[in-house]
């Protein structure tokens, strides 16, 4: 399959999707709060660290309506920016984030393969969207991310693990799901070193593990 192909199907997929929490979420809108609770969790352990981030500045990608900016992300942080494809769902997110809007700072709607940050960040959250990135767009895009960290930055992935050795594509949303194995090789391509790992609590059994990554530069 092309690059444009999966690319241009993947954004055929959510431009048909309503801009709602079960719509960003497949359908299961109904594990947003358990998915919420252990995110602020994760993210309240990392800005415990002995060297935490500071809570200036961070960036939301494949933000969907901004619902991880909304619950996790504005309730720590002076300012967040969105990124994210969909004209719709951009469009949705001060509507989505409603009183605290004014925290919402730059909105690019961009793909994160094209995305080049042009400012510094405290932390970057990449939720349910790095399978959407073929591999090589994934490390280059992890690597312009790592160059776009302030001082003890911090990048959050949080997405589905597969169970099997295999990469797994999904035909109606074009996306993959990896192993572990394969996604600790793509983060170590990107200069990246993970300090902190979860497996998500709580969620229903028929849908993949879902693991969060807190990943800092590799010191050189
Ligand atoms: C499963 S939703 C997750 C949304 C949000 N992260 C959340 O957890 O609520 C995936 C999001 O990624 C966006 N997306 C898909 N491919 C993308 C790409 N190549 N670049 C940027 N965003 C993309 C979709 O438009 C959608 O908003």
């Amino acid at each position: 399959m092309s690059d444009s192909y999966f690319y241009s199907k993947a954004a055929r997929y959510w431009a048909n999707i309503p801009p709602t929490v079960d719509g960003v979420l497949g359908g299961y809108g109904h594990i947003s709060d358990i998915d919420v609770e252990g995110s602020r969790s994760f993210l309240d352990e990392i800005l415990a660290f002995e060297n935490p981030p500071a809570t200036k500045i961070a960036l939301d990608c494949g933000a969907g309506i901004g619902r991880v900016s909304k619950h996790v992300l504005i309730p720590r942080f002076n300012k967040v920016d969105i990124v994210e494809q969909d004209e719709k769902f951009i469009n949705n997110v001060k509507i989505y984030v409603g009183d605290d809007n004014q925290k919402i700072g730059t909105l690019y709607q961009t793909a994160l393969q094209n995305f080049k940050p042009d400012k510094h960040y405290d932390l970057i959250w990449c939720q349910w969207v790095i399978g959407h990135l073929k591999d090589y767009d994934l490390i280059d895009f992890l690597n312009r991310c790592r160059m776009a960290l302030n001082p003890n930055g911090v990048i959050v992935v949080k997405d589905n693990i597969a169970q099997s050795r295999e990469l797994e594509y999904d035909e109606d949303d074009s996306s993959v799901t990896r192993p572990l194995k394969l996604l600790e090789i793509l983060f170590e391509q990107a200069n990246l070193t993970t300090v902190k790992t979860t497996v998500q609590k709580g969620f229903p059994p028929d849908i993949y593990p879902v693991h969060s990554f807190a990943l800092v530069p590799v010191e050189k």
